[in-house]
């Protein structure tokens, strides 16, 4: 189970959770000790800052996050496991899902869409031998100050969504032990498509092909050549 740490209004959870796995690292029993500590059985740290503002909200390339009230804001601290993105794209997706009607997509490799506008994003940084898996959904903004590309489930649903509610879902969702990269196909945004991608800097036309194991992005250029893109290398996809 999740330890949930939850705050009114903090500059960024990603960089609260950052503090806090260079202070105290492991629990025992359920309470966090420093990590130097040595004594009884070390259990690795699983936990989750939550924030109903932040005023330095960050998103990923050094972009900053609205993050006003009415959204939802929190760094999960894990141990590093693969894809972890994608296992948090694919928890709001499930959790969108299972309390509105919407349908939603998942934009590789870090976005969640309803309606080709985006709902949610994540941000994961590693720390030492951790992850901090930065989640961001709108849920209950009314207005995103003129971002054209931005929306929240409020929006698109006409109806209030329950913070707490939606927030235990996500983290079912999200600690679920078989996640595998068959379970987002069929989110998947532009699976099969043509798409132009912008790859340090530079368009790329191709076809989506797949997503391998690793999580990069297979695509086909015209040459019949099957590129693979790592994340980190691609700043976005349409
Ligand atoms: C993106 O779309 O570029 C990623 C956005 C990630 C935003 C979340 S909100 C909670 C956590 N704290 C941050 O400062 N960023 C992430």
């Amino acid at each position: 189970m999740m330890q949930i740490k939850r705050y009114k209004i903090v500059k960024s959870t990603n960089e609260i959770a950052k503090e806090l796995l260079k202070t105290q690292i492991y629990t025992v029993g359920g309470t966090f000790l420093p990590r130097y500590h040595s004594i009884g059985v070390r259990k690795p740290l699983l936990q989750c800052i939550l924030a109903d503002e932040q005023t330095d909200g960050k998103g990923r390339f050094d972009r900053k996050w609205l993050s006003q009230k009415g959204g939802l804001y929190l760094s999960i601290i894990i141990e590093k496991t693969p894809l972890p993105s994608l296992r948090a794209c694919y928890a709001v997706a499930r959790t969108i899902e299972i309390l509105t009607t919407l349908r939603p997509q998942i934009r590789w490799p870090n976005d969640v869409l309803i309606r080709n506008k985006k709902v949610a994003g994540v941000l994961t940084e590693s720390l030492n031998n951790n992850y901090i898996c930065g989640i961001g959904v709108n849920l209950n903004q009314k207005d995103f100050n003129a971002i054209s590309e931005a929306t929240s489930i409020q929006i698109e649903t006409g109806e209030t969504i329950d913070q707490d509610k939606f927030l235990k879902i996500l983290l079912s969702h999200f600690e679920q032990t078989d996640f595998t990269i068959e379970k987002i196909r069929d989110y998947l945004l532009f699976l099969g498509k043509g798409v132009v991608i912008s790859i340090n800097s530079k368009e790329k036309q191709g076809i989506f092909m797949d997503i391998a194991d690793d999580g990069s992005l297979l695509l086909r250029e015209d040459s019949g050549m099957i590129r693979k893109l790592q994340s980190s290398e691609v700043k976005f996809l349409r």
